[in-house]
């Protein structure tokens, strides 16, 4: 795992942004349109845009982090050698829950279907309009998030969200930030939707789904097997119709915010906190299990929920719990 940086915790508990205060300042510009409206070879990361999410502009500052785009961190990059040492710097922040060869490939791609990198890659080496955006903390980078349009052949216009990853900073949700950038500049550049296969959705990956999930995206079953990467398990769509810069800000400055994440979704903020010891003894032991599951259950006050799709769920989240923290 990523070592936990406590000095980043600490600063950003001294410096904590209150929505109220940092919501005020942002401005939010009208969509262009309710449909696509990006030109051809129009970025969807684009400084100007970027820079008018005030709300993560204050965090970023805040958290002592910075943020790039693509273009304008490979205008940086000198060599053709450079891009393997670029893949395996920020790789390392994906765990194990991506496919190592997903993860490298989808990378390499920001890097050679930028411009400045066209005369030295063939076009089978190149993805047209893989962008990404960068996060670094005292130069060094913690995550990122990459999106491209039309990598789901169902739906040629639409943006795809290929791969987000980030480090774990207690306190500081890099993931959310990330996504919460991404929404910005789809919401402005008027996108009627985003679209995404969760990694290793099969296995659960309730981490990656959940922190979705809080954005509005929901399965989708029509985009199934849509994708290049073969996990059809968890194809997710966001319509832009459902989320407004409001929502995004409390999604990055309020903990405790649950946005649009289902009930499944909000007994994992509780499951994810018990110890894999303790999950594994309450998948071994009936009576544990029940506990457990009564537990979590209450604390996220579920009433509706039939007792046996609880149970299930709970099983692979505790499933998912061990999975994760054995390869961490
Ligand atoms: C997917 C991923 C980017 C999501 O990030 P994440 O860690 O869930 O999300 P965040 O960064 O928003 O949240 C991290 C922490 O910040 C907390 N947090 C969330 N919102 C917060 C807020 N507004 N203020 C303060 N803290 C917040 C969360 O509760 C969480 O803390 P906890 O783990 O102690 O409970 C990350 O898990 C990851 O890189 N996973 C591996 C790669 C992967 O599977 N990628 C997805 C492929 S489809």
């Amino acid at each position: 795992m990523a070592p936990r940086n406590t000095k980043v915790a600490k600063k950003a508990k001294r410096t904590k942004v209150t929505r109220s205060k940092a919501s005020k300042k942002t401005k939010v510009a009208k969509p262009k349109s309710a449909a696509k409206t990006s030109q051809p070879g129009q970025r969807f990361f684009e400084r100007q845009v970027i820079d008018r999410f005030e709300t993560l502009k204050v965090l970023l500052v805040n958290y002592n982090l910075e943020l790039m785009t693509s273009s304008e961190l490979l205008l940086l990059l000198k060599d053709t050698d450079d891009i393997d040492k670029f893949v395996a710097k920020f790789r390392g922040f994906c765990g194990h829950t991506v496919g190592e060869l997903y993860r490298d490939v989808s990378i390499r791609y920001v890097v050679t279907s930028h411009e400045s990198m066209r005369t030295r890659f063939s076009f089978f080496e190149r993805k047209p309009d893989s962008e990404a955006i960068f996060l670094f903390h005292n130069t060094e980078p913690v995550g990122f998030l990459i999106m491209r349009r039309g990598d789901c052949r169902k739906r040629p216009q639409s943006m795809v969200l290929t791969l987000v990853c980030a480090i774990q900073m207690p306190g500081v949700p890099l993931g959310s930030m990330l996504l919460a950038m991404a929404v910005f500049c789809a919401l402005q550049a008027g996108e009627p939707e985003i679209l995404l296969e969760v990694a290793n959705g099969r296995g659960g990956n309730w981490t990656a789904a959940c922190a979705y999930e809080k954005f509005g995206f929901k399965l989708t079953p029509s985009i199934a097997n849509c994708f290049s990467s073969g996990d059809p398990d968890r194809p997710m769509s966001l319509s832009l119709k459902d989320v407004n810069v409001g929502m995004l800000e409390r999604l990055i400055t309020d903990k405790t915010f649950e946005g649009l994440e289902s009930q499944q979704c909000h007994m994992w903020r509780f499951t994810r906190q018990l110890s894999p010891e303790y999950a594994k003894d309450a998948l071994e032991n009936p009576i544990q299990r029940n506990s457990v599951t009564e537990k979590i259950l209450n604390q996220a006050n579920i009433t509706q929920m039939p007792r046996a799709e609880a149970e299930m769920t709970i099983e692979q989240q505790l499933r998912f719990l061990i999975q994760q923290r054995s390869t961490t």
